[in-house]
């Protein structure tokens, strides 16, 4: 039987780095507010030239290099992106051409939040079905491109940024399971106002109804860690790490209390980075990857939620 592994992991972060003092000097906020309410400190914003397909090919970089291959092994590219560089071509297609990748497929997977998981999730299915034998996997957003930086509510929240893996055939258990859902009910609480047939005439802005949002997320995330673990004949105790996607650190010790997980064995990176939407879990996975936490064969369980609704986890035995 053939599995997918992890081979090497990778992450991007921009060099501007914005606090919670600074965001008070432009909006009606403090940074007691954000602290308390999220549990953010500062957040990396992207400047000049970086774009999402820019840090998606550093982050991917890295993960090249901690897989310790060639970037052309790599016989597909799976990029999970709300914010492409352009409508079209894929940013997976420009990042396909920075890398210098000559011919594979490479596409665009947009499932908001939860677009790593679903990257991982098809990336999966290419290798196990032998369509693939060495998959990257990338979640980037420049999220600070589609906020309304005078609205208080949304602007606090988000960062930019980029992670990145290498999937590699395996006889071997990597990825154990993955289990990915959508209700496209849900729209009116968490959207991106503009685009093609709402027209441009304002800038792209995210509209969210937090409160709301954050109820659903907390539920739907203690629901999906129960189904993972169903899946796979596991109890919560057999868990090494859980990797929540970072959205507001209160979201995340509500699903690990529910799961009676202490919190030294879920990965926070919400305070540094914010919510970088589909780079968020795989940055905290190359955070806690590189800084020695996760080791070889420790089960891991990646969770993430985000608009659509969309949300889904995957278990990795890393
Ligand atoms: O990644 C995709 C999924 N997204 C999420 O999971 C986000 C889920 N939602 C959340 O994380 C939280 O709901 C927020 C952090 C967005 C908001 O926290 P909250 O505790 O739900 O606050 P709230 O929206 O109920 O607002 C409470 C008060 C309001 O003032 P009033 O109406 O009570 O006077 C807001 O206007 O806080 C005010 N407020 C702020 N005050 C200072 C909202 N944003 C700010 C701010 N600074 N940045």
């Amino acid at each position: 039987m053939i599995f997918s592994r992890i081979l090497g992991t990778g992450g991007y972060l921009p060099e501007r780095v914005v606090t919670n003092a600074e965001l008070e000097e432009s909006v009606a906020t403090s940074d007691q507010w954000i602290w308390e309410r999220t549990g953010i400190r500062k957040r990396h914003l992207v400047s000049g030239e970086e774009t999402t397909s820019v840090m998606a090919e550093r982050a991917a970089r890295s993960a090249i290099e901690a897989a310790g291959i060639d970037a052309n092994d790599i016989d597909l590219i799976v990029l999970a992106t709300t914010t492409p560089d352009r409508i079209y071509p894929a940013a997976a297609c420009r990042v396909q051409a920075r890398l210098g990748i000559k011919d594979c497929p490479a596409f665009d997977v947009q499932a908001v939040c939860t677009g790593f998981i679903y990257g991982l999730s098809i990336a999966d299915q290419f290798i196990r079905t032998k369509s693939a034998t060495c998959a990257l996997v990338i979640g980037a957003d420049a999220n600070s491109k589609i906020l309304d930086w005078s609205d208080r509510r949304t602007c606090v929240l988000f960062g930019d940024g980029g992670g990145a893996v290498v999937l590699g055939a395996s006889e071997k258990p990597g990825i154990l399971s993955s289990h990915l859902h959508a209700d496209g009910r849900y729209e009116q609480l968490l959207y991106v106002e503009g685009g093609v047939f709402h027209g441009y005439d304002q800038p792209a802005s995210v509209k969210m109804q937090g409160g709301e949002v954050f109820k659903v997320a907390v539920r739907t995330l203690s629901r999906i860690v129960d189904e993972t673990l169903a899946a796979n004949n596991l109890e919560k105790k057999d868990l090494d790490w859980l990797i929540p996607h970072q959205a507001n650190i209160r979201i995340i010790s509500a699903t690990a209390k529910k799961l009676g997980l202490p919190m030294d064995q879920v990965i926070v990176t919400v305070e540094d980075h914010g919510n970088t939407s589909a780079a968020s879990v795989p940055l905290a996975l190359d955070v806690a990857v590189r800084d020695g936490r996760i080791k070889r064969d420790q089960i891991v369980l990646l969770e993430a939620f985000g608009g659509g609704f969309t949300w889904g986890s995957a278990l990795i035995q890393y």
